[in-house]
This record gives C-alpha cells, structure tokens and sequence, in this order.
C-alpha cells in the first residue's frame, strides 16, 4: 500500500496562499490536507469555505478535509459541490454516525472518522468496514505546533488490529505533532496517512522537507 503524506496548511502563510498551494503542487506529498474549526467543537477557528474553493481552483492535488465542526450533516453536500477528495468528520459530533458515512460516499467522497486523543479506537469496531480512512488525532484538535502525544502509537497498533479483525480497507491517518524524528515509528506501527503541519511550513525549505519526510516512509 502507498504511503500518504498529507501536508496541513493551517500554519501556512495566508498572505501568500497561492504560492504556497503551488509550493504542495511542485512537491512530492500527496494530497492537501485542509482543517475546518468552527470555535465550537475546538477552541479555534481556523477558515471557511471561500477558501477551500480557491484552494481546490489552485491545487492539483486530492483534497483531505478535516472537519472539527459540531453538526457536520448540514455541510456534507457543500463540501461535495467543491470536488474534495474525503471528506473526515469527528466521531464526537455525530449521533447517527453510520448515517453520516454513508451520506458522505453516497456524494461520491471517501468517508472519514475522527477520534480525539481521549476517545477509545475500541469505539470504531462497529464502524470500520464501513470507513474510508480513520484519522486518529495524536494532539487535542485546534492548534498547529503542539507536541505530539506518545499513546498513539498504542492506539495505531490497537486500530489496525481492528481493521484486520473485521477485514476492513480502512486507512490509518495520524495528525498533530508528526515530524522526521516521528514518522518512521508510525509508520511501523500500521500508519498510512501522515499530517504534517507546522514542520513543514515553518520549516526553511519546505520542499526540501517534503522530500525528507517523503524519505523516511
Ligand atoms: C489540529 C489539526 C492539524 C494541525 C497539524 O487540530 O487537525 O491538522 O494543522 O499541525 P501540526 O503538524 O503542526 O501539529
Ligand atoms: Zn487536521
């Protein structure tokens, strides 16, 4: 299976936004990955969707859309409008979660989970087979640059025992914190899907580190 390496662009600079996205288009990552916070769900707000649009008109790669937004329902259908490639919803804000992600493929998206770092991956046994990707967040949500928690390993190993058991396609993305000192222990651990935020777009060169994470996976 290939390995995904998603850059997150909430620490980007916003000023030079296009040139960053052409930035993504030159390098060797693979999709874009995109984080909506309403102030809510997360202490943060992060933007909206005139900028996803001029992201998906700029980027030539698939976009990864991670939404920490309570009532995601009311906003499955917008996001569809703007082409995203998946479309990863909390399972924290969702009642009627299968609900959720069936409507989510139903509009031709691949389907996403969210846990947060306190919700057991146990919780997703049910859910699985039925789950594109399932995004285990290895830092509270909300913030870019924040250190990354060390549990994660134990509950990346713990979902793809999951995923094994229940025979399911799910893919294993991992968020908050992951950089090259990192990336190649979870990548050992079943992790297919890296975000990676500030490490990159803080970094001097981002290309170059694109290149270097890209290395060690
Ligand atoms: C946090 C977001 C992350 C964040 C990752 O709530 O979901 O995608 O941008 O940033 P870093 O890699 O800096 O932790
Ligand atoms: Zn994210």
């Amino acid at each position: 299976m290939s390995i995904i390496l998603s850059p997150s662009i909430l620490n980007a600079d916003f000023g030079h936004l296009k040139s960053e996205i052409e930035m993504l288009n030159k390098s060797e990552s693979d999709w874009v990955h995109l984080d909506i916070m309403d102030g809510v769900f997360v202490p943060n707000i992060s933007f909206g969707t005139p900028v996803v649009e001029e992201v998906k008109r700029i980027s030539v790669k698939p976009l990864d859309t991670h939404l920490m937004i309570i009532n995601p329902d009311s906003y499955i259908d917008m996001f569809a409008s703007f082409g995203v490639y998946n479309l990863t919803v909390h399972l924290e804000t969702c009642k009627h979660l299968h609900r959720t992600v069936q409507y989510i493929k139903s509009k031709g998206m691949k389907a996403g989970v969210s846990v947060n770092p306190h919700t057991s991956v146990e919780l997703l046994e049910d859910i699985i087979i039925d789950c594109d990707l399932v995004l285990i967040m290895s830092v509270n949500p909300g913030f870019g640059g924040q250190h990354f928690i060390e549990n994660t390993y134990s509950r990346v190993s713990k979902l793809k025992e999951i995923i094994l058991k229940r025979n399911s396609k799910a893919l294993i993305e991992v968020d908050g914190g992951v950089e090259l000192n990192n990336i190649g222990k979870l990548h050992q651990a079943g992790v297919d899907v890296f975000v990676v935020g500030s490490f990159i777009f803080k970094s001097k060169d981002p290309l170059n580190t694109i290149h270097q994470l890209k290395g060690k996976i």
